[in-house]
């Protein structure tokens, strides 16, 4: 198997996860977030955000303006699919401008737009289990992610054991 699951005790915990991410995850990367309203997919953009040098207060749901470019080390493009009425409003966003980029790209709600991801990417689900709580499921899609999920996956684990 290839996927594994972080167990989020509290929003540091997230914040280990985000910080893991900025540090490991190759330019170009795609990361489809799942999880119900409230789960915490914009707090892990914000965690993944803090990592690559940008502001925590800069990063806020971009559920208007549905994407939200940031600058930091590395490019993040945030995108929210929630408000999106079908695969082709996702795709007047031009997204694969940023997917082919450097940078590194957030789609909210991947789920509903998955056809229009490439073809590796890197799913993470996120499930609530109480207030400050939260299983997180990373998964490789496709290849290409398969070793970068394995050094996320151990990386936090010696964190976890000290
Ligand atoms: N361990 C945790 N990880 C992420 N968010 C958490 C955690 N514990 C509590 N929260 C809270 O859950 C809420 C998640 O909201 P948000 O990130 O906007 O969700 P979503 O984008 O999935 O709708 C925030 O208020 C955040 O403070
Ligand atoms: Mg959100």
């Amino acid at each position: 198997v290839n996927s594994f699951t972080f167990q989020a005790n509290s929003e540091a915990d997230t914040e280990r996860l985000g910080a893991a991410l900025a540090e490991l995850l190759p330019g170009g990367t795609t990361i489809a977030l799942c999880g119900t309203l409230g789960a915490g997919k914009t707090r892990l953009v914000q965690a993944l955000a803090v990592g690559l040098g940008i502001a925590r207060e800069d990063v806020t749901s971009p559920t208007f303006i549905l994407c939200r470019p940031y600058e930091g080390q590395r490019m993040l493009y945030h995108l929210d699919a929630y408000r999106l009425r079908d695969d082709d409003e996702f795709l007047e966003l031009g997204p694969e401008e940023f997917f082919y980029s450097e940078g590194i790209t957030v789609v909210e709600w991947g789920d509903r737009v998955a056809s229009c991801l490439p073809t590796d990417y890197i799913k993470i689900q996120i499930e609530v289990t109480g207030d400050c709580t939260r299983i997180m499921k990373v998964l490789p899609v496709g290849d290409r992610y398969l070793s970068v999920v394995a050094v996320l996956s151990s990386r936090l684990r010696e964190a976890a054991s000290g």
